[in-house]
């Protein structure tokens, strides 16, 4: 698999004893591959790390120019060279260059002033939020809106990235057009998607009588020239740094809704947290550095074990959203066929990220993961204390559940009938939250930014650019503008659909 790539040679060794065996050998495994880190325990002790492999993989890190890429990262040096950028998103949260730092606390200051003056009802009385916009634009703050939002009775916020009328429909259904104010979120303020949604929504507030709905507009962008074209005015735009990646960007303006819905201190809270996990990315040794760990167990069952694909499943409701903003984090990032250099990479890119909500998934794909025959790592993702105040049976129904998965996925069971045998062995990680609060949720989407770099760091792609979502894009105007004939199958579905 990867033996013939030079840098990852020591994964050609005879692969590492069982977990079983692994955990006899060993009374101190646990201590060694675990970390506690910000209120969350990582647990790496049911993946097939071995100490000559935690060695291999942080030589292949420092061959790798990890020190230099991180230093880069964090320093606001370009770090995506395709794009002759910096990747500055650490900077939003305090970690970077001094002046990124500075200019990302202005511009909070001017999006904290904003939340404060529709609190005062500056903007009229406001009760709903329609965020509209898509990717990393619509995925990190829907994520923390539905996990820190629920019970905090601000503003109800609906976050609408889908093209398909069909999404906007059910937002206008569940808000009163006079309460409503639009969010339009976009980094290039140029994604179709965004901006016909976007024309859609205001036309609805008109259509309602509303006066004045521009006023009622507030733009999130990189770009603010083009939102005051669009036609918002500039008292309600809020920038951030064209540095900061779309899918890295929920700690800028990005962030407005989730920090609307949750208040000011909460969206600082989430910040801190993120800033202290950058700080352990920064400074905690290779060994005992969860990111890097992570990393390590990511490339070793890509890269030895041939396995295609990670699957993350959230133990807890209020998470439910996370396997689907990982999916953008970790396949638009390190879904790459090339080196840093533009050579080609040689090995395989990032596994394909899946996942879901435990229980439920438990009844629906556990199956494979447990007699399957393809190998697929399982991230568990859970936390300590409940998201509600129902009888404690259910949250310990819940994470014993959570722990019983891994324990069997690691044990198996041996039986006469292969039917109902389980070949055990199958690795997972155990990520267990003490809380969910903004701080640690901060820390623990921090935690898998890193990871992400980490990942490409070894592999030695850069994780900042997305031209592989761009020809599609292109494809897709020339559609609609019709001036295009294509392949003989794409022009039939063309024209059936359109005439
Ligand atoms: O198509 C991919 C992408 O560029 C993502 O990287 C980004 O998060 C999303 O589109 C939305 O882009 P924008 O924020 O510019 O509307």
């Amino acid at each position: 698999m990867s033996g013939s790539d030079p840098r990852f040679s020591f994964l050609s060794a005879p692969p590492s004893p069982s977990l079983e065996a692994l955990f006899a050998e060993d009374s101190d495994r646990i201590s060694r591959l675990s970390v506690s880190e910000q209120g969350i325990y990582f647990d790496f002790s049911k993946t097939h790390l071995t100490e000559s492999l935690l060695l291999g993989f942080q030589q292949a890190l420092r061959d790798a120019g990890f020190d230099q890429r991180r230093d880069d990262l964090f320093a606001g040096r370009i770090a995506n060279p395709t794009e002759g950028r910096a990747a500055e998103h650490s900077a939003e949260r305090g970690e970077g260059a001094p002046e990124s730092v500075a200019q990302a606390k202005q511009l909070h200051g001017r999006m904290r002033a904003l939340i404060e003056a529709i609190e005062a009802g500056a903007l009229g009385d406001t009760a709903h939020i329609l965020h509209i916009g898509i990717g990393g634009s619509a995925l990190g703050p829907d994520l923390l809106v539905d996990a820190l939002g629920r019970d905090s009775g601000r503003y109800d916020v609906a976050v609408v990235s889908n093209v398909d009328g069909s999404a906007l429909k059910e937002a206008f259904a569940r808000f009163d057009p006079h309460k409503t104010l639009i969010v339009i979120a976009s980094k290039t303020f140029t994604t179709t998607e965004t901006m016909l949604n976007a024309q859609s929504a205001l036309s609805w507030m008109a259509e309602a009588g509303v006066e004045d709905a521009s006023g009622r507009v507030v733009a999130l962008t990189a770009h603010p020239e083009r939102a005051f074209d669009w036609g918002v005015d500039e008292t309600r735009i809020l920038p951030f740094s064209e540095t900061v990646g779309g899918r890295y960007s929920l700690w800028s303006s990005i962030g407005f809704p989730a920090a609307l819905a949750l208040g000011w201190a909460a969206f600082e809270e989430m910040l801190e947290g993120a800033a202290a996990m950058d700080r352990h990315f920064r400074l905690a040794p290779m060994a005992h550095n969860a990111p890097i760990l992570a990393a390590f167990v990511d490339q070793y069952y890509s890269l030895a074990r041939g396995a295609e694909t990670r699957a993350v499943f959230a133990y807890d409701e209020r998470l439910r959203l996370l396997p689907f903003y990982l999916q953008q984090l970790e396949m638009e990032s390190n879904g790459k066929s090339v080196t840093l250099s533009g050579a080609p990479l040689g090995v395989p890119s990032a596994a394909i990220t899946w996942g879901g909500v435990g229980t439920d998934a438990q009844h629906a794909v556990f199956q494979l993961l447990h007699q399957g025959t393809r190998l697929v790592p399982v991230e568990f993702v859970a936390v300590v204390e409940p998201g509600h105040d129902l009888d404690e049976a259910h949250h310990r129904q819940l994470l014993g559940n959570c722990f019983a998965q891994g324990a069997a996925l690691m044990a198996g069971r041996t039986h006469e009938d292969g039917a109902r045998a389980y070949a055990g062995d199958r690795p997972s990680t155990t990520i267990l939250l003490d809380d969910l609060d903004p701080r640690t949720l901060g820390a623990l989407i921090a935690f898998y930014e890193q990871r992400t770099f980490a990942n490409a760091v070894l592999l030695g792609i850069n994780p900042f650019d997305q031209f592989g979502v761009e020809l599609g894009k292109e494809m897709a105007k020339a559609i609609d503008a019709g001036d295009i004939q294509f392949d003989a199958s794409t022009q039939a579905l063309i024209d059936r659909a359109f005439g």
